[in-house]
Protein backbone atom coordinates (compact mmCIF):
# COMPACT_ATOMS: atom_id res chain seq x y z
CA UNK A 1 0.00 0.00 0.00
CA UNK A 2 1.36 3.22 -0.79
CA UNK A 3 2.14 5.43 2.61
CA UNK A 4 -0.26 8.54 2.68
CA UNK A 5 1.86 11.66 3.59
CA UNK A 6 -1.24 13.23 4.19
CA UNK A 7 -0.33 16.16 1.24
CA UNK A 8 -3.46 16.08 -0.62
CA UNK A 9 -5.32 19.61 -0.68
CA UNK A 10 -2.44 20.68 1.19
CA UNK A 11 -0.78 24.28 0.25
CA UNK A 12 3.18 24.71 0.00
CA UNK A 13 5.85 27.72 -0.69
CA UNK A 14 9.00 26.19 -2.12
CA UNK A 15 12.02 28.73 -2.74
CA UNK A 16 14.64 27.87 -4.53
CA UNK A 17 12.31 26.14 -6.50
CA UNK A 18 13.63 26.95 -10.10
CA UNK A 19 16.53 23.99 -9.47
CA UNK A 20 18.04 21.60 -7.46
CA UNK A 21 16.73 20.27 -4.27
CA UNK A 22 13.87 23.26 -4.54
CA UNK A 23 12.65 21.58 -7.65
CA UNK A 24 12.90 18.18 -6.56
CA UNK A 25 10.42 19.29 -3.66
CA UNK A 26 8.46 20.89 -5.82
CA UNK A 27 7.65 17.81 -8.11
CA UNK A 28 7.25 15.27 -4.80
CA UNK A 29 4.70 17.67 -3.24
CA UNK A 30 2.69 18.31 -6.28
CA UNK A 31 2.89 14.49 -7.16
CA UNK A 32 1.32 14.09 -3.50
CA UNK A 33 -1.41 15.86 -4.20
CA UNK A 34 -0.64 19.44 -3.09
CA UNK A 35 -0.79 22.60 -4.62
CA UNK A 36 2.73 24.35 -4.78
CA UNK A 37 4.25 28.31 -5.15
CA UNK A 38 7.46 28.04 -6.83
CA UNK A 39 9.80 31.17 -6.23
CA UNK A 40 13.10 31.69 -7.54
CA UNK A 41 14.91 34.41 -9.03
CA UNK A 42 15.36 31.84 -12.68
CA UNK A 43 13.09 31.22 -14.91
CA UNK A 44 10.42 28.78 -14.45
CA UNK A 45 12.07 24.90 -15.36
CA UNK A 46 10.19 21.94 -16.82
CA UNK A 47 8.70 19.35 -14.80
CA UNK A 48 6.14 21.49 -12.64
CA UNK A 49 3.55 22.56 -14.68
CA UNK A 50 0.95 22.62 -12.35
CA UNK A 51 2.97 24.91 -9.90
CA UNK A 52 2.03 28.50 -9.75
CA UNK A 53 5.49 29.74 -10.64
CA UNK A 54 6.63 33.30 -9.28
CA UNK A 55 9.64 34.50 -9.94
CA UNK A 56 12.11 36.93 -8.32
CA UNK A 57 14.67 37.92 -5.47
CA UNK A 58 14.43 36.32 -2.64
CA UNK A 59 15.83 38.93 -0.64
CA UNK A 60 13.52 41.68 -1.62
CA UNK A 61 11.06 41.93 0.46
CA UNK A 62 8.24 43.32 -1.56
CA UNK A 63 8.53 40.10 -4.07
CA UNK A 64 8.07 37.47 -1.32
CA UNK A 65 4.98 39.54 0.66
CA UNK A 66 3.37 39.54 -2.92
CA UNK A 67 4.57 35.96 -3.83
CA UNK A 68 3.38 34.70 -0.73
CA UNK A 69 0.11 36.62 -0.67
CA UNK A 70 -0.79 35.36 -4.16
CA UNK A 71 0.03 31.55 -3.08
CA UNK A 72 -2.26 31.83 -0.03
CA UNK A 73 -4.98 33.82 -2.66
CA UNK A 74 -4.77 30.92 -4.87
CA UNK A 75 -4.61 27.75 -2.80
CA UNK A 76 -6.95 29.54 -0.09
CA UNK A 77 -4.27 28.60 2.87
CA UNK A 78 -0.27 28.28 3.56
CA UNK A 79 0.50 24.76 5.13
CA UNK A 80 4.05 24.13 4.21
CA UNK A 81 7.24 26.21 3.55
CA UNK A 82 10.26 25.04 2.32
CA UNK A 83 13.31 27.86 2.18
CA UNK A 84 15.57 26.26 -0.37
CA UNK A 85 16.98 29.33 -2.28
CA UNK A 86 20.58 29.61 -1.37
CA UNK A 87 23.91 31.06 -2.78
CA UNK A 88 27.33 29.10 -2.79
CA UNK A 89 29.95 31.62 -4.55
CA UNK A 90 32.87 29.32 -4.39
CA UNK A 91 35.42 32.22 -6.54
CA UNK A 92 33.95 34.94 -4.03
CA UNK A 93 33.26 33.63 -0.54
CA UNK A 94 35.92 32.88 1.38
CA UNK A 95 37.81 33.44 4.74
CA UNK A 96 36.11 36.43 6.27
CA UNK A 97 39.33 37.99 6.75
CA UNK A 98 39.98 38.19 3.47
CA UNK A 99 36.95 38.53 1.40
CA UNK A 100 34.66 41.12 -0.24
CA UNK A 101 32.15 42.35 2.95
CA UNK A 102 29.49 43.45 -0.51
CA UNK A 103 29.54 39.70 -1.24
CA UNK A 104 29.33 38.91 2.60
CA UNK A 105 26.00 41.37 2.53
CA UNK A 106 24.80 39.63 -0.37
CA UNK A 107 24.75 35.98 0.57
CA UNK A 108 23.23 36.76 3.95
CA UNK A 109 20.51 38.90 2.32
CA UNK A 110 19.71 35.74 0.35
CA UNK A 111 20.69 32.52 2.19
CA UNK A 112 19.13 34.08 5.74
CA UNK A 113 17.34 37.32 5.10
CA UNK A 114 15.85 35.64 2.23
CA UNK A 115 14.57 32.67 4.41
CA UNK A 116 13.46 35.14 7.17
CA UNK A 117 11.22 37.15 4.74
CA UNK A 118 9.25 34.23 3.25
CA UNK A 119 9.15 32.96 7.47
CA UNK A 120 7.31 36.29 8.06
CA UNK A 121 5.15 35.73 5.45
CA UNK A 122 3.84 32.44 5.71
CA UNK A 123 3.44 32.20 9.84
CA UNK A 124 0.43 34.07 10.33
CA UNK A 125 -1.31 32.27 7.60
CA UNK A 126 -0.71 28.76 8.66
CA UNK A 127 -1.20 29.81 11.85
CA UNK A 128 -4.83 30.98 10.69
CA UNK A 129 -5.24 27.95 9.07
CA UNK A 130 -4.39 25.94 12.33
CA UNK A 131 -0.88 25.15 11.83
CA UNK A 132 1.52 24.24 9.48
CA UNK A 133 5.41 22.64 8.90
CA UNK A 134 8.54 24.76 8.09
CA UNK A 135 11.93 23.35 6.38
CA UNK A 136 14.68 25.52 5.80
CA UNK A 137 17.72 24.52 3.87
CA UNK A 138 20.94 24.83 6.04
CA UNK A 139 24.22 22.70 5.36
CA UNK A 140 26.69 20.31 7.33
CA UNK A 141 29.22 23.19 6.99
CA UNK A 142 28.13 25.03 9.66
CA UNK A 143 27.84 22.29 11.98
CA UNK A 144 31.81 22.13 11.66
CA UNK A 145 34.79 24.09 10.62
CA UNK A 146 36.14 24.05 7.12
CA UNK A 147 39.99 24.42 5.90
CA UNK A 148 38.92 25.99 2.62
CA UNK A 149 36.57 28.60 4.24
CA UNK A 150 33.62 29.93 2.80
CA UNK A 151 32.70 31.89 5.83
CA UNK A 152 29.44 33.76 4.56
CA UNK A 153 28.01 30.34 3.46
CA UNK A 154 28.45 28.98 6.57
CA UNK A 155 27.71 31.59 9.18
CA UNK A 156 24.09 32.41 7.54
CA UNK A 157 23.64 28.86 7.22
CA UNK A 158 24.00 28.99 10.75
CA UNK A 159 22.01 31.71 11.32
CA UNK A 160 19.34 29.81 9.64
CA UNK A 161 19.37 27.10 11.74
CA UNK A 162 19.22 29.30 15.08
CA UNK A 163 16.58 31.24 13.09
CA UNK A 164 14.57 27.87 13.24
CA UNK A 165 15.00 27.02 16.27
CA UNK A 166 13.30 30.38 17.48
CA UNK A 167 10.46 29.80 15.27
CA UNK A 168 9.89 26.57 16.14
CA UNK A 169 9.98 27.66 20.12
CA UNK A 170 7.51 30.50 19.26
CA UNK A 171 4.82 28.87 17.49
CA UNK A 172 4.94 25.44 18.91
CA UNK A 173 1.71 26.81 20.49
CA UNK A 174 0.06 27.69 17.29
CA UNK A 175 1.02 23.79 15.68
CA UNK A 176 3.69 25.88 13.19
CA UNK A 177 6.64 23.15 13.31
CA UNK A 178 10.01 24.47 12.22
CA UNK A 179 13.31 22.31 11.47
CA UNK A 180 16.18 22.55 9.64
CA UNK A 181 17.92 19.85 6.94
CA UNK A 182 21.91 19.60 6.75
CA UNK A 183 22.67 18.42 3.62
CA UNK A 184 26.04 16.99 2.64
CA UNK A 185 27.21 16.99 -0.77
CA UNK A 186 24.54 16.92 -3.50
CA UNK A 187 24.45 16.72 -7.28
CA UNK A 188 22.64 19.56 -7.78
CA UNK A 189 23.14 22.69 -10.64
CA UNK A 190 25.16 24.29 -7.43
CA UNK A 191 27.38 21.94 -7.67
CA UNK A 192 28.00 22.16 -11.23
CA UNK A 193 31.84 22.99 -11.11
CA UNK A 194 31.48 18.68 -11.09
CA UNK A 195 30.05 18.28 -14.11
CA UNK A 196 33.62 19.15 -16.35
CA UNK A 197 35.72 17.20 -13.15
CA UNK A 198 34.56 13.66 -12.59
CA UNK A 199 37.99 12.61 -10.74
CA UNK A 200 37.02 15.77 -8.10
CA UNK A 201 33.74 14.37 -7.86
CA UNK A 202 34.47 10.41 -7.20
CA UNK A 203 36.87 11.91 -4.95
CA UNK A 204 34.09 13.69 -3.24
CA UNK A 205 31.95 10.59 -3.22
CA UNK A 206 34.73 8.12 -1.95
CA UNK A 207 34.62 10.36 1.42
CA UNK A 208 31.26 9.85 1.91
CA UNK A 209 30.72 6.74 3.94
CA UNK A 210 27.62 5.24 2.03
CA UNK A 211 29.86 5.51 -1.03
CA UNK A 212 28.29 8.37 -3.02
CA UNK A 213 27.06 12.24 -3.12
CA UNK A 214 23.60 12.69 -2.32
CA UNK A 215 20.55 13.42 -4.99
CA UNK A 216 18.12 16.55 -5.04
CA UNK A 217 15.61 13.44 -4.41
CA UNK A 218 17.09 12.15 -1.37
CA UNK A 219 16.75 15.81 0.16
CA UNK A 220 13.48 15.79 -1.05
CA UNK A 221 12.97 12.34 0.71
CA UNK A 222 13.59 14.01 3.90
CA UNK A 223 11.68 17.14 3.65
CA UNK A 224 8.60 15.76 2.70
CA UNK A 225 8.92 13.82 5.91
CA UNK A 226 9.63 16.30 7.97
CA UNK A 227 6.67 18.29 6.46
CA UNK A 228 4.59 15.70 6.60
CA UNK A 229 2.22 14.57 9.54
CA UNK A 230 4.74 11.83 10.26
CA UNK A 231 7.22 14.33 11.88
CA UNK A 232 4.68 15.42 13.89
CA UNK A 233 6.88 15.98 17.23
CA UNK A 234 10.21 16.29 15.28
CA UNK A 235 10.54 20.50 15.83
CA UNK A 236 13.02 23.08 16.34
CA UNK A 237 16.23 20.53 15.26
CA UNK A 238 18.68 19.62 12.60
CA UNK A 239 18.08 16.74 10.07
CA UNK A 240 21.57 15.78 8.57
CA UNK A 241 21.30 14.65 5.17
CA UNK A 242 24.82 13.32 3.88
CA UNK A 243 25.79 10.02 3.65
CA UNK A 244 27.28 9.57 7.04
CA UNK A 245 29.78 12.45 6.16
CA UNK A 246 29.51 14.63 9.20
CA UNK A 247 29.96 11.22 11.51
CA UNK A 248 33.67 10.74 10.55
CA UNK A 249 36.04 11.81 12.79
N1 LIG B 1 24.10 20.99 -3.36
C1 LIG B 1 24.77 20.88 -2.25
O1 LIG B 1 25.81 20.19 -2.22
C2 LIG B 1 24.28 21.55 -0.98
C3 LIG B 1 24.89 21.15 0.21
C4 LIG B 1 24.46 21.74 1.39
C5 LIG B 1 23.43 22.67 1.38
N2 LIG B 1 22.85 23.04 0.21
C6 LIG B 1 21.76 24.03 0.30
O2 LIG B 1 20.56 23.46 -0.18
C7 LIG B 1 19.75 24.46 -0.78
C8 LIG B 1 19.38 24.01 -2.18
O3 LIG B 1 20.60 23.93 -2.91
P1 LIG B 1 20.76 23.25 -4.34
O4 LIG B 1 21.91 22.35 -4.24
O5 LIG B 1 19.45 22.77 -4.81
O6 LIG B 1 21.25 24.55 -5.14
P2 LIG B 1 20.81 25.09 -6.56
O7 LIG B 1 21.77 26.18 -6.89
O8 LIG B 1 20.69 23.96 -7.49
O9 LIG B 1 19.38 25.67 -6.25
C9 LIG B 1 19.23 26.83 -5.47
C10 LIG B 1 18.15 27.67 -6.11
O10 LIG B 1 18.08 28.92 -5.40
C11 LIG B 1 17.84 29.91 -6.37
N3 LIG B 1 18.26 31.23 -5.91
C12 LIG B 1 19.53 31.67 -5.74
N4 LIG B 1 19.52 32.97 -5.40
C13 LIG B 1 18.22 33.35 -5.39
C14 LIG B 1 17.58 34.58 -5.12
N5 LIG B 1 18.27 35.68 -4.85
N6 LIG B 1 16.23 34.63 -5.19
C15 LIG B 1 15.51 33.52 -5.51
N7 LIG B 1 16.07 32.33 -5.76
C16 LIG B 1 17.42 32.26 -5.71
C17 LIG B 1 18.67 29.49 -7.58
O11 LIG B 1 18.24 30.15 -8.77
C18 LIG B 1 18.48 28.00 -7.59
O12 LIG B 1 17.44 27.59 -8.44
C19 LIG B 1 20.57 25.75 -0.79
O13 LIG B 1 20.13 26.58 0.26
C20 LIG B 1 21.98 25.25 -0.54
O14 LIG B 1 22.76 26.22 0.14
C21 LIG B 1 23.26 22.49 -0.97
Amino acid sequence: MAWDMGFAGKSAVVTGAGGGMGLAIARALLAEGARVAALDVKAKPEGIDDALYLQGDIADEGFVADAVARAAAAAGRIDHLVNAAGVLWFDRDKSAIDMDMSDWDRVFAINLKGAVHATRQAVPRMARAGGGAIVHFATIQCLRGDTKPQDAYQASKAGLVAFSKSIAVQFAGAHIRSNTICPGPTLTPMQARWDENPQAQARAASGIPLGRLGTAEDQANACLFLLSPRASFITGTELVVDGGRLALP
